[in-house]
C-alpha cells in the first residue's frame, strides 16, 4: 500500500517516471481517459481549498473515475468529534483511494497509519503539500527543461508555507540546486528545514530580505502568499501582509528566461500587471497540477495504460 505523505515518499527514479507519465498524460489524454473507470477517489478537506481539491477531483474524473467527498470540517463528522482513524476506515468502504487536507501537521499521516487505501497528503498545517511539489517540479521541468542546476528563489512566507517546505525536499536530491531565500526576519526558514534538510545536504542558499537584490540571479522565482491562517496574532499579520509585492517595475531586474511560479492562491504578492508577462507562469502550474495528479492516482493505484 503506497501513501503520499512529503516528497520523499517516492524515489528520484519513481518521481521522475511520475513527470514522464504526466507528461504523456499531457500529450495524449485520451489514451487515459478510462483508466480509472469504476473507481472512486474521496476528498477530505478539514481546510479550505480550490485548486488543491477541485484539481484531484478533476484528475479523477479526466481519468473516467469517480469523486465524492467533504470541503470543511463542519460539515462532515469532525464537528461532533470523531477522529481522523475512525474517519478513514469509513471512507475506505466507499472509495478506492482519498485525497486530505488537514490543518493539524500530521494528520493524514494518522489517517494512513489506519487506512485500507492510499492516502495523499494534500496539506496539513504548515508541515508538507507534496502534491503541490509535483505540480511545481513538473511545471520547472516543463519550461526549463531539467530540474538541476537552477537557482531557485524563494520568496515570502517561508516559514509557514508548506509548499515552500516540500519543494526544498524534494529539490535537493537534484545536482546543482542553490537556493536564495527571500523572507522578511519573522518568517524565515524553520531550523527543521534549514538544519535537517539544506546543511545535512549541503546545499548552498543565501538569505537576503530584499526582493530586488536576488532577482538578477533566479532562474525560478517561487512567490508565497503570507499564511493568514497560521499567524496567532493579526497584527503581525497585517504587518507582514504586503511586505513583497512584485510588479512590472522588479520583473525588469529578472533575467529573460526567469519563471515565476506561486501555488495560488495569490494576495498582494503579485501585482495583477505581471500577469500579461510571458514569464507569469503560475496559471499553467495549475494546468500541470491536473496532468500531475492524474499521474499520481494511477502510480498509487498502480494501474498501467499501455
Ligand atoms: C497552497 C496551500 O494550500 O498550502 N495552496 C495550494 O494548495 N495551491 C498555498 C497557500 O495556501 O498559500
Amino acid at each position: 500500500m503506497r501513501h503520499l505523505m512529503s516528497p520523499l515518499d517516492l524515489s528520484v527514479e519513481e518521481l521522475n517516471n511520475l513527470l514522464d507519465l504526466a507528461q504523456d498524460i499531457e500529450a495524449h489524454r485520451e489514451k487515459y481517459s478510462h483508466a480509472c473507470s469504476g473507481k472512486t477517489l474521496a476528498t477530505l478537506f478539514y481546510e479550505p481549498s480550490t485548486r488543491t481539491r477541485l484539481s484531484h477531483e478533476a484528475a479523477m474524473l479526466n481519468l473516467g473515475g469517480n469523486t465524492m467527498g467533504f470541503s470543511s470540517a463542519d460539515s462532515s463528522s469532525a464537528s461532533k468529534g470523531e477522529s481522523v482513524a475512525d474517519t478513514i476506515r469509513t471512507v475506505s468502504c466507499y472509495a478506492d483511494i482519498a485525497a486530505m487536507r488537514h490543518p493539524k501537521e500530521g494528520a493524514p499521516m494518522v489517517a494512513s497509519a489506519n487506512s485500507p487505501i492510499p492516502i495523499i497528503n494534500a496539506g496539513d498545517g504548515g508541515h508538507q503539500h507534496p502534491t503541490q511539489t509535483l505540480t511545481d517540479l513538473l511545471t520547472i521541468r516543463s519550461l526549463k527543461g531539467r530540474l538541476d542546476n537552477l537557482t531557485i528563489g524563494l520568496c515570502g512566507d517561508l516559514k509557514f508555507g508548506r509548499t515552500v517546505h516540500s519543494l526544498i525536499q524534494a529539490l535537493v536530491r537534484y545536482t546543482g540546486i542553490r537556493f536564495v531565500l527571500i523572507s522578511p526576519e519573522e518568517l524565515r526558514l524553520p531550523d527543521y528545514i534549514r538544519q535537517d534538510v539544506l546543511d545535512k545536504e549541503n546545499v548552498p542558499y543565501t538569505e537576503v530580505v530584499r526582493l530586488e537584490e536576488a532577482l538578477p540571479e533566479l532562474d525560478i522565482l517561487y512567490m508565497t502568499r503570507v499564511q493568514k491562517e497560521r499567524f496567532f496574532n493579526e497584527d503581525d499579520y497585517v504587518r507582514m501582509k504586503d511586505f513583497y509585492i512584485l510588479d512590472k517595475q522588479k520583473m525588469k531586474l529578472a533575467p529573460e528566461d526567469m519563471y515565476v511560479l506561486h501555488p495560488l492562491p495569490r494576495v498582494n504578492e503579485i501585482s495583477v500587471e505581471v500577469d500579461e508577462d510571458p514569464r507569469a507562469a503560475y496559471f499553467k502550474q495549475v494546468q500541470y497540477g491536473v496532468y500531475v495528479r492524474m499521474a499520481l492516482i494511477l502510480t498509487l493505484l498502480e494501474i498501467k495504460v499501455d
